[in-house]
């Protein structure tokens, strides 16, 4: 081969594997994606739902979109993000017994109950409590 067909596949190879994945993934967590910076002690819970729950529910504090089950921004806080420690307290209990009963989920294809461990479903409850309706 000659040496410059060389560097200019060599070249190739850097834009396919190095750069375009660069570009594509370092938008993520910014502000554009919607995800919220959250204080430490509810980044667990966010990891969680971005796991487990995203998939069927938005919230944007979250940066998911699944549509499978309701928006739970506009579900559980259709006036904004809860203001006061008590609020936020009452949407996390809310969403603690979605997490332990499930929904409806006697009928096919509607909320599941028990996808997270208890301590898990604590963490969800109280991250999705504090963020419900921001963005
Ligand atoms: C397989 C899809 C699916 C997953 C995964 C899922 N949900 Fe749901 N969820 C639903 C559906 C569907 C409903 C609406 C059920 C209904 O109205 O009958 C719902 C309803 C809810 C509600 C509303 C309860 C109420 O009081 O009205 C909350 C809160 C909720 N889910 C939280 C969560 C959390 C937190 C997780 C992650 C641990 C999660 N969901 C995972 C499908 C899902």
């Amino acid at each position: 081969m000659k040496k410059s067909t060389f560097i200019t596949f060599g070249l190739l190879v850097f834009v396919l594997a190095v750069v375009i994945p660069w570009l594509a993934f370092r938008g993520s967590g910014d502000a554009n994606t919607g995800v919220e910076a959250v204080p430490a002690n509810l980044k667990q819970g966010q990891a969680l739902f971005q796991t487990n729950c995203g998939t069927c529910h938005t919230l944007y504090a979250a940066g998911t979109d699944g549509n499978y089950g309701p928006d739970l921004d506009e579900l559980l806080a259709p006036s904004g993000q809860a203001e006061t420690p008590e609020a936020a307290k009452g949407v996390a209990e809310r969403v603690l017994n979605a997490e332990k009963e499930g929904v409806d989920s006697s009928a096919p294809g509607r909320m599941p109950p028990g996808i997270l461990n208890p301590e898990q479903q604590k963490e969800v409850a109280e991250f999705v409590g504090t963020v419900a309706g921001a963005g």
